[in-house]
């Protein structure tokens, strides 16, 4: 049952590091530096996609689902790198993306090919236009990227023909979930994948991937699992069939799904035990620094997670939002795509120190976590990227509007003092630039320092493996602390609490604060220690024998077999 309490790191490959010296990420650069992962203390590491691909979505457009990109190697490193970092106890979760491929895949380029009514172009989403040439979109749906949801295409003869469906960019058309051959396929890459010993996929857009095949507007059904292209209750029996391929294999294979649907009892319907293992928990990631949206979104995710018996996953960031040091320093912290913009002011170390104490908080929460490359070591976003080499195409699909997501994805700063920070060799230009300020935020210099946010993750995470009240497991609220609190017991002596307000406050009885995400004032105040604002800390406290029966309780609860 490891992945029920699992540490998982996501590597963005392109950004992680180069080993072979062109400006790009690689898996070269991943085997030099399994030896950092394991330090950190993680389980596993999910890949963000490696496959080869014109990178119009930064590799979420996949041309090949079976081949790494050979800007970042091959199939022989890769299946080398799943080895050499299983013997150091860490596993590999892939990213399969089933809801669409690149526009460059064989079976696209055969539709088009084939042209209207072939068999080739059922694997898709083809149709006629509306109006009487033709010329009218099928459906007003609106991409995720911001846009129209419909290109069209032109014939062999030059004439228009046909409209092809792409929730996100026109170079990644939509499969279609209902032939046959697209359900095989995806069964056959979580094989061949498994076949090569990796312990999970991680599942792009998968409340996305049935359509309403009326092509109805949005809002025209309404009513649960009614939405023409989101969330359907279709989709359940999809992932039935992908458990049943996990579940053929020894040790448990698990599904993480990237399922942003804000009904949480629709989210959950995911994990029921014949479906998906974990999901990312989005609920907890778009909230404001605010202990009352914190308290909220912990209790209904917990409450939502019971019934199906899977356990929650907390994530701060991704490859797709805000850094949590520049957004935690924000007026308004709370995320949503649609609200980004260029130039909104953020206090870097006000965000610094609440993202430790968010990284100290989500740790000591039950369920399995996952850590984006470049939060350990408290990265910024980088906010003032020359616009001409922004490639994100979110930025360019709303005009120019919404930054994008290169912000987040900046190469990793590992030793030195100027870029590109031992990314690369001296003297490379990194695919992004980095900041010239990032000195500081190497790993090297964050190694050698006792306060750095790299030893505050090490030393969680180290904490994390070695009390097992942590990870999976049930949680008490403490009550009476303030609205400011955020204050829950693990098993019968461990504590975390978080001040989420600006005032310090006095911490509950306790034996000893074992770790904490800023520093505790060194005078007890009268009465006991006091937490200062914007801070976290765990302790251990006197046993509690209530919690130690909770504890004994969820101990003898019977399992699945260990995988
Ligand atoms: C979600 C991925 O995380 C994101 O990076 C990508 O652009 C979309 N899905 C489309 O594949």
């Amino acid at each position: 049952m490891w992945w029920r309490s699992a540490v998982i790191y996501q590597v963005y490959v392109r950004s992680f590091a180069d080993g072979n010296g062109d400006g790009t990420g690689d898996l070269a650069g991943v085997r030099a530096h399994l030896g950092y992962l394991r330090d950190l203390g993680v389980d596993a590491i999910w890949f963000t996609p490696w496959y080869p691909s014109p990178l119009a979505d930064g590799g979420y457009d996949v041309q090949d689902y079976r081949s790494i990109d050979p800007r970042f190697g091959t199939l022989a490193e890769a299946e080398a790198l799943i080895q050499e970092a299983l013997a150091l106890g860490i596993r590999t979760i892939v990213d399969v993306v089933p809801n669409h491929v690149s526009d460059r895949h064989p079976w696209f380029q055969a539709a088009l090919a084939a042209g209207p009514g072939s068999p080739e172009r059922e694997r898709f989403w083809f149709h006629p236009g509306k109006g009487a040439d033709g010329g009218e979109i099928p459906t007003h749906w609106v991409s995720s990227f911001q846009g129209e949801t419909w290109t069209r295409t032109t014939n062999p003869d030059g004439t228009p023909g046909e409209w092809y469906l792409h929730m996100f960019t026109p170079e990644q058309p939509d499969l279609n979930w209902n032939h046959p051959d697209v359900r095989r396929e995806h069964e056959d890459i979580l094989r061949f994948w498994f076949d090569r010993g990796v312990a999970g996929v991680r599942i792009d857009s998968a409340a996305l991937l049935i359509k309403d095949a009326d092509l109805p507007e949005v809002g025209e059904k309404t009513g649960p699992g009614q939405h023409p292209t989101e969330d359907r209750d279709e989709l359940h029996d999809v992932y039935r069939g992908w458990r049943a391929v996990a579940d053929s294999y020894p040790g448990t294979r698990v599904l993480v799904g990237e399922v942003w649907v804000p009904d949480i009892e629709r989210f959950t319907a995911y994990l029921r035990p014949d479906e998906m293992h974990t999901a990312f928990n989005f609920d907890f990631l778009t909230r404001p620094w605010s202990a009352d949206a914190f308290r909220t979104s912990i209790a209904a995710t917990l409450a939502a997670h019971a019934p199906v018996g899977a356990p929650s996953t907390w994530v701060l960031s991704n490859h797709d939002v805000t850094r949590p040091v520049t957004r935690y320093g924000r007026e308004d912290s709370a995320f949503a795509f649609l609200k980004k913009r260029f130039g909104v002011p953020t206090d870097p170390d006000l965000g610094l120190r609440r993202a430790r104490a968010a990284a100290l908080l989500v740790a000591a929460l039950p369920g399995s976590l996952y850590i984006y490359q470049g939060d350990e070591l408290g990265l910024p976003e980088v906010e003032d990227l020359p616009l001409e080499l922004i490639q994100d195409p979110m930025h360019h699909r709303s005009g120019g509007i919404d930054p994008g997501r290169d912000g987040c994805r900046i190469p990793l700063p590992w030793a030195g003092s100027e870029p590109p920070f031992g990314f690369s060799p001296a003297g490379t230009r990194t695919w992004l630039p980095q900041p010239d300020a990032w000195g500081d935020l190497t790993v090297a210099a964050q190694e050698g320092d006792p306060a750095s946010t790299l030893n505050l993750y090490r030393a969680a995470l180290r904490l994390r493996r070695a009390l097992p009240e942590l990870g999976d497991g049930p949680l008490g609220w403490i009550d009476g602390l303030g609205a400011d609190a955020v204050a829950f017991r693990r098993g019968p002596s461990f504590a975390c609490v978080v001040n989420a307000g600006d005032a310090p406050l006095l911490l509950p009885e306790h034996e000893e604060v074992l770790l904490a995400s800023s520093p505790l004032p060194e005078v007890d105040a009268p009465g006991g220690v006091m937490l200062p604002g914007n801070t976290t800390a765990w302790l251990r406290t006197k046993t509690d024998a209530a919690a130690s029966a909770d504890s004994a309780a969820a101990a003898t609860r019977p399992t699945p077999s260990e995988g």
